[in-house]
């Protein structure tokens, strides 16, 4: 059968004349540079279209988190007061962390600010967002600063790559978007690609807007068995493990689960004999349960330790202190894992500990003495202790959603080695982020009907 399930992040909504159009644009082109714009983190990647195989990363960025991988860089922005460019990425959050805290509430930050687009039911180009400390701006100018950084930063290293100047006509852009967002917010992406100069609406085929569970897929059909089996913590069980070495071929069909910030993206693919493409057996489909779900959850549990006025008003009155958190809850986020007993602690902010006292005339330590919030302790260190209890509750949600949703997933795969009644079982691995998430992927052969479903924990 050979349906697999593979982590990955990142293509096409065109119809075939526009994908041929594509084509020609391509050949003729020079350069195409693919920016992933996350929710929590993003990046671009580019190639020289003479040696297509060739998929330059862009360089590693300045700055990180202890204990967090930095291949992409967090999706911040920056604005000044008077509402100009300042930075993006880490360097917006370094920027933002130190400023004066009275001059930080007249900054505009952004953050986590991508599904925005996609949960706004009459999302237009007057849509507006907030920024941490209450401004408000219209997201589209949000998008194309962000948009615009990418720009700049990826022309200026292909020029320091090649000594030929670039002609802009030379570039061509893709931007990959979530399978879940429709037409409106595809729309809005293509516009804030013009307003920050990407390409003009005038060559608007210079510009394509790609699925993130399309590219994963494109991604992951390079790869040769062993790599994606290497994923997996025990080997899979079928022919395959015997010539692991090998690509992909027409025999091979898969699942890809991009797990991100923001979405859950599936696609079911297979590779089409003889010109090697891809067949997309099941139209890409997800749902808003990314990981942000956790982070959300999170600042939930602070409003019902600390009370909703006080993480409102220290929002806005200590912006940056806010940002010092969420980089801590991150850190420990991701050494979150099923099998964790012990608890995790999180450094509160001096500031947050300072601000809470002065605004609520009693400690933090007693706020959480008296919260009905038992699961989360306090550590005479100045640390939040949260139990494994607490862990689970913050994940519950999100994993329950991703569970419901992919347990949608119905695949009818005709295959005429499949015998009707056969049951067979398939363990398989999957990897959330840096952690090891089990998967469990069962096959149930009734007729030329196949349902297959992913439980992400085993509870
Ligand atoms: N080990 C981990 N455990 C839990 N969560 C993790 C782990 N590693 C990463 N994450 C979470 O995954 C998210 C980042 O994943 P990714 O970079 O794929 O998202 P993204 O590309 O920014 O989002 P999207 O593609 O949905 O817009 C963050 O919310 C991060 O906290
Ligand atoms: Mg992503």
């Amino acid at each position: 059968m050979g349906i697999r399930f593979f982590y990955s992040a990142g293509d096409k909504d065109k119809s075939s004349e526009d994908r041929k159009e594509w084509k020609k644009r391509e050949e003729a082109a020079c350069i195409i540079v693919a920016i992933d714009f996350g929710t929590t983190s993003s990046g671009y990647a580019f190639s020289f279209t003479d040696d297509p195989e060739a998929i330059h990363m862009m360089r590693r960025w300045e700055g990180g988190d202890p204990g967090v991988a930095n291949q992409k860089s967090p999706t911040c922005l920056l604005l000044t007061p008077d509402l100009r460019f300042h930075s993006f990425g880490f360097a917006a959050r370094d920027s933002y962390h130190d400023l004066d805290p009275e001059e930080a509430r007249h900054w505009l930050y952004f953050d986590k600010f991508k599904m925005k687009i996609h949960s706004t039911s009459d999302l237009t180009m007057v849509t507006e967002l907030e920024s941490v400390s209450g401004q408000r701006v219209r997201a589209i100018e949000v998008f194309a600063h962000a948009l615009r950084f990418f720009r700049e930063h990826a022309l200026k290293e292909m020029k320091d790559q090649s000594s030929s100047l670039l002609q802009r006509d030379e570039v061509r852009w893709v931007i990959t978007v979530p399978a879940v967002w429709r037409q409106p917010a595809k729309q809005f992406m293509r516009e804030a690609a013009y307003l920050a100069g990407l390409v003009s609406p005038d060559s608007h085929e210079q510009l394509l807007i790609a699925l993130e569970p399309e590219a994963a897929s494109i991604y992951c059909r390079k790869l040769r068995l062993h790599q994606l089996i290497d994923l997996s913590q025990r080997p899979i069980t079928n022919s395959l493990d015997q010539d692991g070495s090998r690509p992909f071929d027409s025999s091979d069909k898969y699942m890809v689960a991009d797990c991100g910030g923001g979405t859950v993206d599936l696609t079911v693919h297979q590779i089409e004999q003889g010109q090697g493409t891809l067949k997309e057996l099941y139209k890409a489909s997800g749902g808003p349960y990314g990981a942000v779900g956790v982070d959300l959850a999170f600042e939930a549990m602070l409003c019902r330790i600390f009370g909703t006025d006080f993480i409102k008003t220290f929002k806005a009155k200590r912006p940056a202190a806010w940002v010092d958190l969420t980089i801590a809850f991150e850190a420990r986020k991701r050494t979150a894992a099923p099998g964790r007993v012990a608890a995790l602690n999180i450094s509160l902010p001096f500031s947050f500990i300072d601000f809470y006292k002065r605004h609520c005339g009693h400690s933090v330590e007693t706020a959480l003495r008296r919260s009905k919030v038992n699961i989360v302790k306090w550590s005479s260190q100045g640390m939040l202790r949260l139990t494994t209890e607490a862990m689970n509750e913050l994940f519950q949600p999100t994993i329950n959603n991703i569970i419901r949703h992919i347990g949608k997933t119905q695949l009818n795969i005709q295959d005429a080695n499949d015998s009707a009644g056969e049951r067979r079982e398939i363990r398989a691995a999957m990897q959330f982020g840096d952690t090891e998430i089990k998967v469990t992927a069962v096959d149930v052969a009734t007729g030329r009907q196949m349902r297959a479903s992913i439980d992400f924990l085993s509870m």
